[in-house]
């Protein structure tokens, strides 16, 4: 086979001859003239052949070529700012690899649910590889800042034996004739080796049998948890400012086709620096009873409390010391009050909700031992996790970061379905 180009590197390669192996994205043609729009996974061009000029086997292949057949393109790359992307490739050959049948998803706009029904071919819309490749810078840019700052990389069980964000989105699956549950979260077992690495992070898939559906919750989703030893709820929020900044710019660097195809305002997102805004919970309260939606103290926000809270600040707010009575069961409660707790969630501008969760972990043996009995859960699945209390338990901090939820305020997208190659979402796992 002829070496291959990549359209992405198009620019390097004008006046040449390349040969571009791909799909047909779209076909139109004017008597004499083909316009072929040929994608390869890493971009698209325009390849343009004239009747005259190319031999008849290559006239013949771009005039029967259907939309989505494979395509082996060969021409000369021209620079032309009339062309789509700047770049236009006069064709010198052009084969077919694979008359592609009539492609369902035509290019015009289809409803959401046969879009996801045919999810495995969506993903070749130019939307939808813009979204998934800022997914994958979005991972890169925090897989490298905690890699740069410290963190190991520790991947945590899947299968496990005790809940950790609450028993009500538990999945069950039966293990040897025990039952175990597909994981909400590696932050206990990030406890764990933190106090054996100092500071860690897990990355990886997390279930949680949500029963609602709304636009910000998937049943599979990913979660990128850093866990640090020695560390209060004020250097998690340091960290936490620190990482999702670093993110937000690198992704505007690595990714501006991506983000222009998208329509995103980047103008908005490169002001995303540290410090980020930080209230009180009793604060958002008052934000929320001035903008008519008061809620009673010590229950959690719902996405509309969240809108409003997000709304309020151009940077991601933290909302901090939580009642203990609205989080789980592991966090430290304040000293300073009793009712409070060490909790700090990070809720995004424009309406995508919680981003992250996290705060300090509460780390004396005998509170723990009481909260575990408040909260109903079996104590023999979590002796190892009290051990952690037993054997140099010191103060320590972490938190969750939604990969999805952070793709979609990256790429303002309305749903979070769309983040995701994939989506496992309430009642739907095909594909
Ligand atoms: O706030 P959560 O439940 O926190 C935890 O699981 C902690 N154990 C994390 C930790 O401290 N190590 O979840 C953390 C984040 C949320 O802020 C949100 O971004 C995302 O995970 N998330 C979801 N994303 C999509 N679909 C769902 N059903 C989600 N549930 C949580
Ligand atoms: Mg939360």
């Amino acid at each position: 086979m002829a070496e291959q180009t990549y359209l992405r590197d198009i620019a390097d390669h004008v006046d040449q001859e390349i040969t571009v192996r791909g799909w047909l994205y779209n076909r139109r043609d004017s008597g004499r003239l083909q316009f072929l729009l040929v994608r390869d996974g890493t971009g698209m061009v325009q390849a343009v052949a004239f009747q005259r000029e190319v031999p008849p086997e290559v006239w013949e292949a771009a005039s029967q070529v259907t939309q989505e057949s494979s395509v082996i393109a060969t021409g000369t790359v021209r620079a032309d700012d009339r062309a789509p992307g700047g770049y236009e490739l006069g064709l010198s050959d052009f084969r077919i690899v694979q008359l592609a049948e009539e492609y369902p998803i035509a290019l015009k706009s289809h409803g959401v649910d046969f879009l996801m029904e045919n999810r495995h071919l969506w993903l070749r819309a130019p939307s939808q590889w813009a979204v998934l490749r800022v997914r994958a810078a979005t991972i890169r840019a925090i897989r490298d800042w905690l890699d740069d700052h410290g963190f190991l990389l520790v991947d945590t069980p899947i299968l496990t034996p005790a809940a950790c964000e609450g028993t009500t989105t538990l999945f069950e699956t039966e293990y040897f004739g025990e039952t175990a549950y597909l994981s909400q979260s590696g932050q206990l077992y990030n406890e764990a080796t933190a106090a054996a690495f100092g500071r860690t992070y897990c990355f990886g898939p997390t279930f949680r049998a949500e029963k609602s559906k709304t636009r910000r919750h998937l049943i599979e989703f990913w979660m990128v948890e850093p866990e640090m030893a020695y560390a209060d709820l004020d250097e998690c929020m340091r960290v936490e400012e620190e990482m999702v900044s670093y993110v937000v710019q690198s992704v505007l660097e690595r990714c501006a086709p991506e983000l222009e195809i998208l329509e995103r305002d980047t103008g908005k997102l490169a002001q995303i620096t540290p410090p980020f805004p930080r209230i009180t919970y009793d604060e958002a309260l008052g934000i929320l009873g001035e903008a008519g939606e008061p809620l009673p103290w010590g229950e959690d926000f719902g996405a509309p409390h969240e809108t409003i809270l997000g709304n309020r600040f151009d940077k991601p707010v933290f909302v901090h010391r939580y009642p203990s009575q609205c989080k789980a069961f592991y966090m430290a409660p304040d000293e300073n009050d009793a009712r409070l707790s060490l909790s700090v969630d990070m809720i995004a501008p424009d309406g995508y909700g919680e981003l992250i969760g996290g705060g300090q972990r509460l780390h004396d043996l005998a509170l723990l031992e009481q909260r575990l009995a408040e909260h109903n859960l079996p104590r023999e699945a979590f002796e190892w996790y009290l051990d952690l209390r037993r054997y140099g338990s010191v103060p320590h901090s972490g938190f969750g970061l939604g990969i999805e939820r952070t793709v979609a305020w990256l790429c303002d997208l309305s749903h979070i379905r769309q983040t995701i190659a994939f989506p496992r979402t309430l009642g739907r796992i095909y594909p």
